[in-house]
């Protein structure tokens, strides 16, 4: 990147090469390593683009100005003018050069430089070499984002939203804004509210997603929307999950789920290609939900990886086992290799299972073509069978969960996830990308006794199932499929979307399947049904998760990592100390009493 000159600098630090040998140019940046030989100094400036050496002398800068580089530490900020020159060689004729830096071959001869600002000694030095504890990292985030990782992040996120920008941009999308200060969109997290002072009593939700605005755009007549937003979902942070993330949300008229699906794998083939020059599939396989839970035990299967389920509940009835034998369904994986797992590890895996909600996990060896350890005497009867319907070779390992289909299918799924993790097994590809289709429209909840929506609530049904919506089975409800569809790249779901309901008595249908009883729909929803009833053309979309999206990119594995300004696993900003109690003032303007004392610090 070229330097926009400033009184300051004319390059950057990441810029001069041999060819500009003898160039006076000037750079502006941190001081990232000073070395001070007998009064000859070097400096090693740092900027966002590179690293340029540095080499004050007494006959470049004068005798007085090398007494102040000779003061210069880590972290402080200088302009410098000097010529450009050739590191060369030393007394023995080895090359100086540094072939770890761009710039390595040259470096600036300074005849002048200025202090621009000082530092102490910085909480830690922003280099990729130091371990540095993450609180620290980001209680000082404006620190920790000079490092050079942080900035590749920073820089690869910026070049995602600028081809997203571009790409959509030449297809006719319009970039649209949508509040923020809004009414609850039902993504199935809990709002963040915001007190209305002008309404008291009254609260704004911030948007779990514009979900219901991008529709309303489409009925607006808006035909191709698309928006790089901040999404607000009160939920707890995990590894891949903030409470505020970024979505590239889309959504168009008149449209079809195979026309979204090539939109966006041909917006996702560019990314891959110009950021990591890595051709992804065309097209990208599909896989239905049914078989995705079957066969991976995950909406979001890792298919990096085998160890595919294999249903054995036929054999395992057979046997005189009684975990087996009166379990609704039986499912085994084969761990390639996974003999090599001991005793005390196999056991731990039971109790780990159980924190899936299964009641343990059953394991044997493979051996001579028999099994061993574990219960290996409980399905002797069934080996060959056994062997044959899982493929297995001597050195695995099988494992069997027994339940109910849920429960099976979570342990396991998660299992092959562990297993990879775990034994170090070489992913087949480096990126395994799948779209799910057909997942179920609703959701049983067991608790509450009654259905949600496995998407939105917005989500449209395949059309040969619309006829089911007037049925009062459940197993028939239950097997209504939608028109949602995720898309998975190494087992990390990116995105999703759907095509929506455009006809107002089919989302009202939908609601009352919901239990949302038409009192309830108009006041939750009223804008909703009264704009499909002025004309709604026929639409869809999908959001894509930016953050997660570039985690994969850059492979890293947590999400804070990727955001300039992140949160805690406890929802807090380490650096501004957000949230933090409001003043009398605020809370009486906003008509609010606070019930109970805010939490001291442990
Ligand atoms: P959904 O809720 O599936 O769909 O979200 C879309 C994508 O956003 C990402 N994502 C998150 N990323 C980080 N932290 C979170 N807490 C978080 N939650 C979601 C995921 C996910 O795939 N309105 C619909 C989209 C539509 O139907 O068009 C929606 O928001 O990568
Ligand atoms: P038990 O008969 O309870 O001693 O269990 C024998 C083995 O089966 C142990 O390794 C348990 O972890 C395992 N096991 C128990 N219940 C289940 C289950 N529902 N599914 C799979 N394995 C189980």
């Amino acid at each position: 990147m070229e330097a926009i000159e400033t009184r300051y600098r004319t390059h950057t630090c990441g810029q001069l090469r041999l060819s500009d040998q003898g160039k006076t140019i000037s750079l502006a940046g941190w001081v990232h390593n000073y070395r001070d030989y007998g009064g000859m100094v070097f400096i090693d400036l740092r900027d966002r683009d590179g690293i340029t050496q540095l080499v004050f002398t007494p006959e470049g800068v004068g005798a007085d100005a090398i007494n102040l580089a000779r003061k210069l530490r880590s972290e402080w900020v200088i302009s410098a003018t000097g010529v450009v020159a050739d590191r060369g060689v030393d007394d023995k004729g080895k090359s100086l050069e540094n072939p770890k830096l761009a710039t390595g071959k040259i470096e600036i001869r300074v005849k002048s430089f200025a202090v621009l600002s000082e530092s102490p000694t910085p909480p830690f030095l922003p280099d990729d070499r130091e371990q540095i504890n993450e609180e620290r990292r980001l209680q000082y985030r404006y620190i920790d984002l000079r490092r050079p990782t942080m900035q590749d992040t920073l820089r690869t996120r910026h070049r995602v939203t600028r081809i997203m920008r571009d790409y959509l941009g030449d297809l006719g999308f319009w970039e649209i804004e949508t509040p923020f200060l809004t009414k609850s969109t039902p993504e199935g997290a809990r709002d963040f509210i915001v007190p209305a002072r002008l309404v008291p009593g009254s609260f704004y939700a911030l948007p779990q997603s514009p979900q219901l605005f991008k529709q309303l755009l489409m009925v607006g007549g808006c035909d191709k929307y698309m928006q790089i937003v901040r999404c607000f979902r009160d939920e707890d942070p995990r590894a891949d999950r903030q409470a505020e993330f970024t979505q590239l949300d889309v959504e168009m008229a008149f449209i079809d789920r195979e026309n979204i699906i090539s939109i966006i794998e041909g917006l996702l083939r560019r990314i891959w290609k110009e950021v990591l020059n890595v051709e992804i599939p065309n097209p990208i396989p599909h896989i239905e939900y049914d078989d995705a839970m079957k066969l991976y035990g995950s909406d979001r299967p890792d298919l990096r990886y085998g160890m595919k389920l294999h249903d054995v509940t036929d054999l395992a009835h057979t046997t005189d086992f009684g975990v087996f034998k009166n379990a609704p369904m039986v499912k085994a994986i084969c761990v390639p290799g996974g003999a090599k797992l001991t005793r005390k590890e196999t056991d731990a895996l039971a109790e780990w299972a159980k924190g899936f909600g299964a009641k343990g996990l059953a394991v044997t060896k493979v051996a001579g073509g028999a099994f061993d350890t574990g219960i290996a005497k409980f399905v002797a009867s069934i080996a060959p069978q056994l062997i044959e319907r899982t493929g297995a070779k001597d050195g695995d390992l099988l494992c069997f969960a027994a339940d109910r289909s849920k429960i099976v299918h979570k342990v396991l799924g998660e299992l092959r996830l562990k297993m990879a993790r775990d034994l170090q097994m070489t992913p087949t590809q480096e990126f395994a990308w799948t779209w799910v289709v057909n997942f179920p429209l609703f959701e049983w909840d067991e608790e509450e006794k009654r259905f949600n929506s496995t998407h939105h609530p917005f989500t449209a049904p395949l059309d040969e199932d619309l006829a089911k919506f007037d049925s009062t089975d459940r197993a028939t409800i239950e097997s209504i499929k939608s028109k949602a569809y995720d898309i998975v790249v190494n087992g990390s779901e990116i995105g999703g979307g759907s095509i929506r309901i455009h006809r107002m008595d089919v989302q009202q249908k939908l609601f009352a399947l919901l239990g949302i009883d038409s009192e309830s729909q108009k006041l939750k929803f009223g804008f909703l049904l009264d704009a499909l009833h002025y004309g709604a053309p026929p639409h869809g979309g999908i959001a894509l998760g930016l953050d997660r999206l570039v985690m994969i990119l850059r492979g890293i594995n947590n999400i804070r990592d990727v955001i300039a300004f992140p949160k805690t696993q406890s929802g807090a900003d380490l650096m501004c100390g957000s949230p933090s109690v409001v003043d009398e003032k605020q809370l009486r303007e906003t008509h609010i009493r606070v019930a109970l004392p805010p939490a001291k610090p442990a």
